[in-house]
C-alpha cells in the first residue's frame, strides 16, 4: 500500500513539473504582454490551471476577428469596392480574402437544387454564398466570417468583437473558464453580427446577454431599427439567439454550420427564397438544429457612399432615377465612427475621428 502510494506521489510530482513546464512554455509563446495568471505552487502539488479568460476572448479581436478567415463576396469587376475593402480592413487591423460573386445567368438550371425557382441576381447571390460556405469545408477552415463588399464597421471593431464573443460564449454555455478552439466558443453554427434588423427573442425567459455603457452604440434616436432595445438605456447592446435577422451583411459560419447550411440550402431547397431569407428562416426554424446568435445594434452595416446612388448594388439592376440621384455625403447607419468615413484620419494617425452623431 505504502509503496503504491509513494509511487503515485512520485508520479504526481513528475506530472506537476511537466505540466508547469508546459505552462511556462505556452505562457512564453503566447503572452508576451499579459501577465500569466497561473503560477507554480510551493507545495509541489499540480498548480490549479487558472484559465486566462481575457486572453482567450481577446482572440476575437485578432487579425481575422477570431475566425480562421474573413471572406468578402463581390464581383471581381468592382475593383472600386475591393480597394475600399482592403484599405478599410488593413487600417482597422484585419485581413480579408475575396470570393468572386456569381451572376445568375452563369448558374446552370441543372445545378440548382430541385424546386429552387429564384432567378437572376438573387440566384447568383445564393450561389456565391454557397461557394463561400463550401470553401470552409474544402479548405478545412474551422470558421469564416463572410461579408458583402460594401460593408462598414466602427474603427473600434477589434475591441467590439471580444465583447460579442463573451456574449456568444455565455448564451451557448461554452464555459468562459475553459479553453475553446474558437474565442466564440465551440457550440455555434452561425453568428450574425451584420444584419439590417431583427426582432429578438419574444419569450421573456429566453436568455440574452446585455452589454451596457458601450460608447460604440449609436444614440437610440439614430438607430433606424429600434425594436428590442427601445426600453433599454442609451449605450446598450444585446447579444441573443438569432431569430429573424435579415440581410447578410456579415455573418460567420463554423465548420459544423457550413455542413448544415450546405445540407439545407444547397443540395435541396428548404426555402425557395433569396439567400438572406433562407438563412433567416433556417435560424428561426432551427433547421438541422442550427445554432445562431445575433447582436443589436449590429456591428457591421452597409455603407452608402457619396456620389451616384446607382453605384450601390450589384444585385438589383441600375435604374435611371438612381443615376440622376447624387448622395452628397457617405453614410453608414448604426456605426458611430465609420471606418469608411475615417480612412484619411486613420492613415494620418489622428484620433479626432469623424463621428456620425
Ligand atoms: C484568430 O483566431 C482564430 C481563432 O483562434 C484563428 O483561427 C486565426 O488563425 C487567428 N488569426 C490570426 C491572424 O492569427
Amino acid at each position: 500500500m505504502t509503496a503504491i502510494r509513494q509511487n503515485t506521489r512520485c508520479h504526481l510530482v513528475i506530472a506537476a513539473c511537466s505540466i508547469s513546464l508546459l505552462l511556462v512554455f505556452l505562457g512564453l509563446r503566447t503572452s508576451n504582454h499579459t501577465t500569466p495568471t497561473w503560477s507554480l505552487s510551493h507545495s509541489q502539488q499540480p498548480a490549479p490551471l487558472v484559465h486566462d479568460t481575457e486572453h482567450d476572448l481577446a482572440r476575437a479581436g485578432n487579425g481575422t476577428l477570431g475566425f480562421e478567415k474573413v471572406l468578402v463576396l463581390g464581383l471581381e469587376e468592382r475593383s472600386d469596392k475591393r480597394d475600399v475593402m482592403i484599405l478599410s480592413s488593413s487600417l482597422t487591423g484585419f485581413e480579408v480574402e475575396f470570393v468572386d460573386a456569381v451572376k445568375g445567368e452563369d448558374v446552370l438550371d441543372k445545378a440548382r437544387p430541385a424546386g429552387f425557382t429564384m432567378t437572376e441576381g438573387v440566384l447568383g447571390s445564393w450561389r456565391a454564398h454557397m461557394n463561400a460556405i463550401r470553401s470552409v469545408l474544402e479548405r478545412q477552415l474551422s470558421s469564416a466570417l463572410i461579408m458583402e463588399d460594401d460593408i462598414d464597421w466602427d474603427v473600434r471593431i477589434q475591441s467590439q468583437m471580444p465583447e460579442f464573443a463573451k456574449g456568444v460564449r455565455t448564451l451557448s454555455k461554452s464555459p468562459l473558464n475553459e479553453p475553446q478552439d474558437s474565442p466564440y466558443g465551440d457550440d455555434w453554427d452561425i453568428l450574425w453580427p451584420g444584419h439590417c434588423g431583427e426582432v429578438g427573442p419574444e419569450d421573456k425567459d429566453e436568455p440574452i446577454y446585455v452589454i451596457t455603457n458601450d460608447a460604440t452604440v449609436a444614440p437610440k434616436e439614430h438607430q433606424p431599427w429600434l425594436k428590442m432595445l427601445k426600453d433599454y438605456p442609451e449605450g446598450t447592446r444585446i447579444v441573443h439567439r438569432g431569430i429573424t435577422p435579415i440581410c447578410t451583411f456579415a455573418y460567420a459560419v463554423s465548420r459544423r454550420g457550413a455542413q448544415k447550411i450546405l445540407a439545407a440550402l444547397a443540395i435541396k431547397t428548404t426555402y425557395d427564397l433569396a439567400f438572406d431569407n433562407q438563412l433567416m428562416f433556417s435560424c428561426k426554424d432551427k433547421a438541422l438544429d442550427l445554432k445562431c446568435y445575433s447582436v443589436e445594434p449590429m456591428l457591421f452595416y452597409h455603407h452608402r457612399p457619396a456620389g451616384s446612388v446607382n453605384k450601390d448594388s450589384d444585385i438589383q439592376g441600375s435604374k435611371q432615377e438612381d443615376t440622376d440621384n447624387i448622395r452628397e455625403k457617405g453614410i453608414t447607419d448604426n456605426i458611430v465612427w465609420s471606418t469608411r468615413l475615417n480612412l484619411e484620419k486613420l492613415i494620418a494617425g489622428s484620433r479626432d475621428y469623424v463621428t456620425q452623431w
